[in-house]
């Protein structure tokens, strides 16, 4: 316990996730695509503005809460869908839920979850569910189906895996879903007793949104890689969006988006929603980051749909950055994972707790009481 009262950031739980996950397992989750330029970049350009405050302005009272998906949640960030929680700690998407709904934000399950949609429906917060658009039409429509019935209150469809990023790291690891324990790296997995027993000895490994469609990512051991080269449909279309919008007939968000160009088109196509977001640089090296991008996505078509700045978070600084420039919300996936896997819930619920001490604190030393307060005014770009 007292090693979770010494995270004080994301950082310090990245550094505990590291000594307790085997070396594969840790470097999935930690690393990117390529030269990894990205990946740092989306960290990197929150440093590209700084913060004027204002003073004096009887700031006793700090409300947080905002609107998304048709939604009031208590925070303006939520936690993106990750995939494959269940490695990172054996009590997964459950624990990243209920951490999430005592803090009334949104969570996100992938559809490489490890839990099922009936299991985690019973939890009552907030939920989006994010679908990768299969070659198997079938297993598409079945998850969909699966969310409407229970209830899900969003849709995230992923637009930037049409094909699998070069993570080198996961190549050098060997890293798969689910594990294989190689000569490599059979010495990581012993030398982290705990992670090793609690896979091998408690509920077992599962896709359950998959598993009765496909062996792959489910029983056979693959890259995450290979598996949207194989497994996803590359003639996805703006097309196919419409129609996944329509037949889901709710919010409806698209992540991953980075142009202006595109920003328009999820417009023309009825989303509600779009997460700027490079896949936290899992993807496409060298692709900007978000927070670079959203100034003139906002400036397109901000107000006819909201925007979430998706990626590169560790601060509240961060989130009041993106905020004050004109997102509704923030999101991020290593925001919590590193805490998923240094202490399941307790660790998520600290990690959410740090971050919204940083921004009532940052939010009072800026002089705005309330989310909407946060305005341009409040930024300075390094150029301007
Ligand atoms: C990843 C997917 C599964 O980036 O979201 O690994």
């Amino acid at each position: 316990m007292s090693e979770l009262f010494n995270c004080h950031n994301i950082n310090d739980f990245r550094k505990l996730a590291k000594s307790k996950l085997p070396f594969p397992v840790f470097h999935y989750i930690d690393g990117g695509a390529d030269d990894e330029v990205t990946l740092k970049r989306n960290v990197k350009s929150f440093e590209q503005c700084d913060l004027v405050p204002n003073v004096l302005r009887g700031v006793e009272n700090i409300d947080l809460s905002t609107k998304i998906f048709g939604k009031k949640i208590d925070l303006p960030f939520f936690l993106s869908p990750t995939a494959l929680q269940r490695l990172f700690h054996y009590k997964g998407e459950m624990a990243v839920g209920q951490a999430a709904e005592n803090f009334n934000t949104f969570f996100g399950i992938s559809s490489l979850s490890t839990v099922s949609a009936e299991e985690i429906s019973k939890l009552k917060g907030p939920k989006i569910f994010q679908l990768y658009y299969h070659k198997d039409k079938n297993l598409t429509k079945n998850m969909i189906d699966e969310c409407k019935e229970k209830k899900f209150d969003a849709l995230a469809l992923t637009v930037d895996t049409i094909t699998g990023g070069n993570r080198e790291r996961d190549l050098r690891t060997g890293f798969t879903s689910p594990p294989k324990f190689t000569l490599k790296s059979i010495l990581s997995y012993m030398t982290s007793p705990s992670w090793t027993l609690n896979y091998l000895f408690r509920k077992k490994f599962d896709l359950p949104f998959l598993s009765n469609y496909v062996g792959e990512g489910s029983n056979i051991a693959v890259s995450v890689s290979d598996y949207f080269s194989t497994m996803l449909d590359q003639s996805m279309s703006w097309k196919d969006a419409e129609n996944i919008r329509k037949y889901w007939n709710g919010p409806f968000c698209l992540k991953g988006i980075m142009s202006v160009e595109d920003a328009r088109n999820a417009v023309k196509i009825g989303a509600s929603s779009i997460m700027i977001s490079n896949h936290g640089g899992r993807q496409l090296d060298g692709s900007r980051s978000p927070f670079d991008q959203l100034k003139e996505i906002l400036d397109a078509v901000g107000g006819q749909i909201e925007i979430i700045c998706d990626g590169g978070i560790r601060r509240g600084t961060h989130i009041l950055k993106a905020i004050s420039l004109g997102a509704n919300a923030c999101s991020g996936g290593r925001l919590y994972l590193y805490a998923l896997a240094a202490a399941g819930k307790d660790g998520v619920e600290r990690s959410l707790e740090n971050l919204k001490n940083e921004l009532i604190r940052n939010m009072k030393l800026l002089g705005c009481k309330k989310i909407s307060e946060l305005n341009r005014k409040n930024l300075r770009f390094r150029n301007d």
